[in-house]
């Protein structure tokens, strides 16, 4: 089968959260399954010169834009990478900030552009995939193209599915500016695809409309944006759609998360020797972001975007109360400037015992999941979430709140039967994230016997991506049967 993935992230080449590993880690994983998979991305002029200058010039021609048929200069330039094809949809004008995205302004015409051109790159090359697999709303509008402008084309005999990452980003914009960028008809600006409320056009729910299949990254989360309350006022449009609608829980990719492997680490291992070699990275860690060194301090791991999604309010609300003289509290993020700025303040208050690391360094991030104790997740929703899988994976142990992909794989501590992988709250609130986290602390400080089986517990739990890769593969079958 021949799957072309179409998004706006993937690591290494650019990243700012999961969906770049997932663009990364999928096609690697199904072209293991003997999958044809190329990846189209923009080039982004952010992209690391060392991955720009190894790309090959593949063509490149005009095509026609916007509602007054404005054209646009569409270059492909392509990268061979682990049997994994990389084309890079290149355009000075809309890919060269230095974010990949800066505000709707910009991101909207970007976006239009975007999907658009991956379909006329696809169709320039001649490469007619089985399945275009489109994810997030920055992808969204390529089933609608896909349906309209390209029906005639070869690749309308393609099925599309949109992957949903994260619902609360849907690239909603007035219809005029949608309509004048896109290009795209009149008629699909009605309220069963693209429009919303009065005005509004909606390129995620148009997505929804136009593909074959909508996926989403956990089971919790495809059934939880059915309801209002995670909908982000899309449920009654995917409780329409719902029979068409799955979940398909995220992986890790085992090469580049790998203790016994991980170059980034102060010392490497294994679930044989992990608790001696954690209080050795715990000792490296504290030693390099200057805090009290202490093996017998309780090292809470943190590491997210700093924004309302990952439960920072929670948080922030009782860093107080989290601190005494046996705890510490290592923070790695950027995001709003409310937390951000929170977090400094911490640091100065707990001086020795917080340290706030307000930067992006993936480096720090492998020696943070490798030195804590435990790592909280307390997110407001969370659609699969790769940071908990990691943490496990490292031998640090979640602490979470139960919704979506958090709800799916940390199976609560129970102290009767000693089984479990993390601890767990339901309802969103501070006070219940604080009695988890006193569990957590009770548990190791006062049966460490059980808090290490749950280590090993962790690090044995299978992430890979293998079996979710088959369960991509399997819908791409059932879907071009
Ligand atoms: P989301 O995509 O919602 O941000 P995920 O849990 O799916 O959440 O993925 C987050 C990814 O980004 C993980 O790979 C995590 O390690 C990484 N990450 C987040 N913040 C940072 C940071 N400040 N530095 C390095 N890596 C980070
Ligand atoms: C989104 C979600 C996160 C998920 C990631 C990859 O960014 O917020 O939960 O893990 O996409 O699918």
């Amino acid at each position: 089968r021949s799957i072309a993935f179409i998004g706006s992230e993937c690591y290494p080449f650019v990243k700012t959260g999961g969906l770049g590993d997932v663009m990364y880690a999928l096609p690697k994983a199904l072209v293991k399954q003997n999958c044809d998979v190329k990846v189209i991305l923009p080039r982004y002029k952010c992209i690391p010169w060392k991955y720009q200058e190894k790309m090959v010039y593949r063509g490149s021609f005009e095509m026609d834009l916007c509602a007054d048929g404005r054209s646009f200069y569409v270059g492909i330039m392509e990268y061979v990478w682990d049997g994994v094809v990389y084309d890079f949809i290149d355009n000075e004008e809309f890919f060269s900030s230095g974010n990949p995205y800066t505000n709707l302004v910009d991101d909207i015409p970007k976006y239009c552009f975007f999907a658009k051109a991956a379909l006329a790159a696809l169709n320039y090359m001649d490469w007619i995939p089985n399945i275009i697999h489109c994810h997030d709303w920055q992808a969204a509008l390529v089933p609608v193209y896909l349906r309209t402008l390209f029906e005639t084309s070869k690749l309308a005999s393609a099925k599309t599915i949109l992957t949903i990452h994260n619902l609360r980003f849907q690239g909603v914009y007035n219809i005029p500016t949608i309509r004048y960028w896109s290009g795209l008809p009149d008629y699909v600006f009605n309220k069963d695809a693209l429009k919303e409320g009065y005005q509004d056009a909606n390129m995620m729910k148009g997505g929804l409309t136009y593909s074959n299949i909508i996926t989403t990254v956990s089971n919790t989360y495809a059934w939880e944006i059915q309801t209002p309350y995670y909908g982000e006022n899309l449920d009654a449009h995917l409780r329409y759609h719902s029979g068409k609608l799955r979940g398909i829980v995220n992986g890790i990719d085992y090469d580049i998360w790998n203790t016994a492997t991980d170059d980034r680490l102060y010392v490497n291992y294994d679930i044989t020797n992990v608790l001696e070699k954690k209080k050795e990275n715990k000792r490296r860690l504290q030693e390099e972001l200057g805090l009290v060194q202490d093996d017998h301090k309780f090292v809470i791991g943190l590491i997210s975007r700093l924004t309302n999604q990952k439960g920072l309010d929670l948080i922030n609300a009782i860093i107080p109360q989290i601190m005494d003289e046996h705890t510490q509290i290592v923070v790695l993020g950027t995001g709003d400037a409310m937390y951000e700025d929170s977090f400094r303040y911490y640091e100065n208050a707990y001086k020795g015992n917080v340290c706030s690391n307000i930067m992006y360094d993936e480096t720090r991030a492998h020696r943070i999941y490798a030195g804590a104790d435990a790592f909280l997740v307390p997110s407001q929703f969370e659609p699969c979430g790769l940071t908990q899988l990691i943490a496990m994976h490292y031998g640090t142990v979640p602490i979470v709140r139960e919704t979506g992909g958090l709800k799916d794989t940390v199976e609560p501590y129970n102290m009767y039967t000693n089984t479990g992988n993390g601890f767990t709250f339901d309802n969103y609130d501070a006070g219940l994230l604080l009695d988890a986290i006193n569990r957590a602390k009770t548990l190791y400080f006062t049966n460490r016997w059980c808090w290490d089986e749950m280590v090993q517990r962790d690090m044995d739990k299978n992430f890979s991506w293998d079996n979710s890769a088959k369960q991509y593969k399997d819908l791409y079958l059932e879907l071009t049967w």
